[in-house]
């Protein structure tokens, strides 16, 4: 399972590519404007910076909501670094837009994905990632996991080659889940990730060995 970074926070993704595990990076506009980047310039730049540290796929997102509109931008987009995934919601016009440009080799993320119907059209129009958004389903009272089982059990049957994302991580336990129900990435914020590290008896055990390490070289 591959891990990305789910933050366009240029210091998080500097974190987490230190730790050597990164394998890419995912941001939406609500995550670039947390960070203060407005403008078509500074959010292409901010791309491009990202780029420049993580060699993976960066998922950038498209604005239009209309087909040559998206075109117009993914088009954009992907001059700026050749590690660069489009971004597209799972809309009509975004179905269109995906399968154009599957046509055309370029790499594109179907998101905000919250049914195993959704996933089926994304993967007939040649969606290279699926973003099932997992915390936003919880939120309803539904079961993200679920879902993720679900499409992760469509695809395998029917020999789709789409990616499962896990998105809309809350939680390190998410992240586990999403690997054990077939995810094929989880995108994280960092705290989900540094989570996986922690266990009380990790603590306790080490300070025990290094207190009786200390204690035998007195
Ligand atoms: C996915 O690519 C989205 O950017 C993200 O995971 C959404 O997460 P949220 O529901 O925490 O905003």
């Amino acid at each position: 399972m591959q891990f990305f970074i789910d933050t366009a926070n240029i210091e998080q993704i500097k974190e987490a590519n230190a730790l050597g595990i990164l394998d890419g990076v995912t941001t939406n506009p609500s995550l670039m404007a947390k960070e203060g980047i407005t403008g078509k310039d500074n959010i292409y730049k901010h791309y491009k910076a990202i780029c420049d540290i993580v060699d993976g796929p960066v998922s950038a997102e498209v604005i239009s909501t209309d087909y040559e509109g998206m075109m117009r931008e993914a088009h954009e987009l992907v001059e700026i670094a050749p590690n660069i995934v489009i971004k597209i919601p799972m809309i009509k016009e975004g179905i269109k837009a995906i399968h154009s440009l599957s046509g055309e080799g370029i790499p594109t993320n179907c998101t905000l994905v919250f049914s195993a119907g959704q996933a089926i059209l994304a993967a007939k129009a040649g969606a290279t990632y699926l973003s099932p958004f997992i915390g936003r389903i919880d939120d309803t009272n539904w079961n993200g996991i679920e879902l993720i089982r679900e499409v992760a059990e469509i695809y395998a049957i029917q020999g789709f080659d789409t990616l499962i994302l896990a998105a809309s991580i809350r939680n390190s336990r998410h992240i586990v889940d999403s690997a054990k129900a077939g995810a094929d990435v989880v995108t994280c914020p960092l705290p989900s990730i540094l989570g996986l590290l922690k266990h009380p008896l990790t603590d306790i055990g080490l300070a025990k060995f290094l207190a009786d390490h200390a204690k035998a070289s007195k």
